[in-house]
């Protein structure tokens, strides 16, 4: 096993009815802005509740973070947070609007240009906002970790950032605030905890028993509840389970101590930016050609995971992991969620438009063994056309 540090702040409030919570988990003198997405938090009646528990406090509103958030929209709430005062943040919302708070938070007290936030990957943050979340899409894990995505619209960016100081204080997560999901956003849920436990699992081994353990349960925790989350939006069992397990996928427990990989996410990022994929499905097109281009490193892992995972054990070693990158296709392609870049209409020249977006963000050397160059982006790229 690997050194590692680990420190995880944020307290979950979890179950039915937990809203009201924010009554006794927001500072009572606080100045407040509540940042919320579209048009869902406020239809769902989620945000009626959040103003009833945050009752005679001095709150502000701001709306309008769109998936993905733009460092253009987002900085209009850090105007809003200096002209009334803000002194917390409140995201209600899905990972989009958790990470855009997170921006809001670090920006507001930046000094200097804040888009320097995400150039520096959040190295230049000194400080930042207190805030907690209301989370309403159970996908990305940022309601319990210290990380978030920005896109510079006017250039195609889209960039991550972390920082020990954006750690929500807490995060309220109801799992009954899903029911109102469409089943596509569901599907992308998924997806995003699936991939995100596989970044940080299926690379080589470290003889991390527990994270290996835990990991595989997480993934096949993700493959029995998919169906039943699916096809009954109100089972709230299920629901509490897809909720607690995409949040477990990236709190920091399960990377602990082992290598991570992270190229699936930084190849999906630069194709969300030029074609505005959802990023969920990004990962869908790019992690089956990548575990096939990266077979021989990660040899032994997809041995594991074929057998623990998928129960494969009949077959040669190459004949297991054909089959065990076949399960992981077949699992996205169930859930409606395309593997080929081809269902989108796209072909080499977007090849061709993603390798020069990674030769621009320095994205030349990915990987756990930091060996995705250009070149091997291309292969992966091209095995998913
Ligand atoms: O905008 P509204 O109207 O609220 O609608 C949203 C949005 O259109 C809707 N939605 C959310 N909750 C709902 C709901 N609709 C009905 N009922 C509800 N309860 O869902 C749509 C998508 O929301 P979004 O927040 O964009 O989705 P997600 O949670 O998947 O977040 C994706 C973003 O998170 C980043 C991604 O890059 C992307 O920008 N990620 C953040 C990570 C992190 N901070 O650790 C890690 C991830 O790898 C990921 O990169
Ligand atoms: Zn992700």
């Amino acid at each position: 096993m690997n050194n590692f540090e680990f420190h995880n702040p944020t307290k979950i409030v979890f179950g039915a009815d937990t809203i009201a919570r924010l009554s006794k988990l927001v500072p009572d003198s606080a100045r407040v802005l509540i940042l919320y997405g579209g048009a869902s938090a406020e239809k769902t009646g989620t945000l009626a509740e959040v103003r009833r528990a945050l009752g005679a406090r001095v709150s502000r509103e701001f709306g309008g973070i769109e998936p993905n958030p733009s460092y253009e929209t987002l900085m209009r709430a850090v105007e809003q947070v200096r002209r009334d005062e803000i002194d917390f943040l409140l995201a209600v919302g899905g990972g989009s609007v958790i990470d855009g708070t997170k921006f809001v938070a670090a920006a507001a007290l930046y000094d200097g240009e804040p888009w320097e936030i995400a150039q520096s990957g959040g190295a230049k943050v000194r400080r930042a906002l207190p805030f907690g979340a209301v989370l309403t899409l159970p996908a990305t894990g940022s309601e319990m970790n210290n990380g978030a995505v920005v896109t510079h619209k006017a250039t195609h960016t889209k960039l991550p950032f972390r920082s020990p100081l954006l750690f929500p204080q807490f995060s309220v997560l109801d799992p009954s605030k899903t029911f109102t999901l469409p089943t596509k956003q569901v599907a992308n849920g998924l997806v995003d905890a699936f991939v995100h436990t596989v970044e940080q699992y299926l690379t080589y081994p470290v003889q991390a028993l527990a994270q290996d353990r835990f990991a595989e349960g997480l993934l096949q925790t993700l493959v029995e509840i998919a169906p039943q989350a699916l096809a009954a939006p109100d089972d709230y069992a299920t629901r509490a389970n897809l909720m607690w397990t995409a949040t477990l996928a990236l709190n920091g427990l399960i990377g602990a101590g082992v290598p991570q990989d992270w190229a699936t996410h930084m190849i999906g990022h630069e194709l969300t930016a030029l074609y505005d994929i959802d990023h969920a499905r990004t990962l869908a097109l790019v992690l089956p050609s990548l575990l096939d281009v990266q077979r021989a490193t990660k040899h032994a892992k997809l041995l594991q995971y074929g057998e623990r995972v998928w129960g494969i054990r009949d077959g040669s070693e190459e004949q297991r992991i054909d089959a065990a990158i076949a399960h992981t296709r077949a699992f996205f392609e169930g859930l409606g969620i395309p593997t080929r870049l081809s269902a989108y209409q796209l072909g080499q020249e977007a090849v061709e438009a993603v390798l020069a977006q990674l030769a621009a963000h320095g994205m030349t050397s990915l990987g756990e063994h930091r060996d995705i160059d250009l070149a091997r982006s291309r292969r992966i790229l091209e095995a998913a056309l």
